[in-house]
């Protein structure tokens, strides 16, 4: 299931995520602090509310309402740039983080913007990942992807 959550304020993110979590579980992600991929998920959230008025987080729950991806991103001047992308370790390979990247692009679409940016890790499978996404290398890991 992937959802997306789109708020100018770190609490509005957390408020939508917890309701659609109880309404959906009698789990709710959010306080439980022994899971890690929230913890970075609203660890890098403080950081985008911080520096940026647009910006959002398309998650990826499995069944129970149990995080295994997540993107966060950020938009500025009709571009937008890809902060954070990861997949838990043994859900890797199943096509989740091409279905995060491709659903943010349909997003993008609607919202008129044109461009996606990111930095990349160095790790030769990170860029193969990106470049079979259609993204290019500008210099180094920084990469670029123009929607139609
Ligand atoms: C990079 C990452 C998000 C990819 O997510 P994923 O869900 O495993 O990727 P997908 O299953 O959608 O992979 C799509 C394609 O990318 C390439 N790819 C992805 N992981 C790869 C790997 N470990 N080795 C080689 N190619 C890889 C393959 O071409 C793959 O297609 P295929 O499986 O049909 O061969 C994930 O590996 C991850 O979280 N890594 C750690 C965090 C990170 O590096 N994030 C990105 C840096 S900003």
């Amino acid at each position: 299931m992937l959802y997306h959550f789109i708020g100018h304020k770190i609490g509005d993110i957390q408020k939508d995520m917890r309701s659609r979590a109880i309404k959906n579980t009698k789990f709710d992600p959010w306080n439980d602090p022994g899971n890690i991929m929230i913890q970075a998920i609203l660890g890098y959230l403080t950081k985008l509310e911080t520096n940026y008025e647009n910006y959002g987080v398309i998650v990826y729950f499995k069944k129970g309402f149990v995080i295994i991806g997540a993107l966060l991103y950020s938009i500025n001047d009709n571009k937008c740039t890809i902060h954070r992308l990861g997949v838990t370790k043994e859900y890797r390979r199943q096509n989740i983080g091409t279905k995060m990247v491709e659903f943010l692009e349909l997003y993008l679409k609607i919202v008129n913007v044109k461009e996606i940016s990111l930095y990349s890790s160095d790790e030769l499978y990170t860029i193969k990942f990106y470049k079979k996404l259609g993204f290019e290398i500008v210099y180094s890991t920084n990469m670029i992807k123009h929607l139609k």
